[in-house]
């Protein structure tokens, strides 16, 4: 299915049930390769995704946004098979933002490749907890990396929820 890129950034919506059949590894390269190409502060490409997906890294990073949210019953990643972490790194300079545009970048290429998606908070706060940091450890990298956001990743399991209307003031034109 190919959409039109304005049809695709209208569309996408946040997706909260997921089936659990994971994605192939094409639809996950084509997502992970469109958020490298998200503009960065001076182009500095200072952001790290990681893309979780062995069921036991899911369900520890399940596990640890589950506390953040201080409620370990919780399911924040809604059932997803996949789990994109988006981090900011030290050459970051304009911080949080360059993760935030890759992060847009993530989403609306999942609704482009057929897969639903959503954006879930609370990666800073995961990441700076030592259960976070020995994650990060475990899977080689460093401990410094600063969380921005996180996607739930897979193939939707409801339909496309429909859009609130936009405000009316969202636009001005001078
Ligand atoms: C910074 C940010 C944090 C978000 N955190 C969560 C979250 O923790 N859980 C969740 O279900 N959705 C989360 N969302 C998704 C929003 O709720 C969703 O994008 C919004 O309701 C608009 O819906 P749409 O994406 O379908 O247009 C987040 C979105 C953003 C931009």
């Amino acid at each position: 299915m190919k959409l039109e890129a304005l049809e695709v950034l209208k569309k996408r919506r946040a997706i909260r049930a997921y089936k659990p059949e994971q994605i192939t590894d094409k639809e996950l390269d084509a997502v992970l390769e469109a958020g490298t190409f998200a503009p960065t502060g001076a182009g500095t490409q200072g952001v790290q995704i990681v893309a979780v997906q062995s069921p036991e890294n899911v369900a520890a990073v399940e596990a640890l946004n589950a506390k953040v949210l201080n409620n370990p019953a919780a399911h924040p990643y809604y059932g997803a098979p996949t789990i994109l972490l988006v981090f900011e790194t030290e050459a970051c300079v304009t911080h949080e933002l360059d993760g935030a545009a890759v992060c847009t970048n993530l989403l609306n290429a999942a609704y482009a490749a057929g897969l639903g998606s959503c954006w879930i908070h609370r990666c800073k706060q995961m990441f700076e907890l030592p259960e976070g940091k020995a994650l990060l450890k475990k899977w080689g990298l460093s401990d410094k990396l600063v969380g921005v956001a996180s996607i739930a990743l897979g193939y939707a399991a409801c339909d496309l929820p429909q859009p609130k209307p936009r405000k009316a003031d969202y636009i001005v034109k001078v």
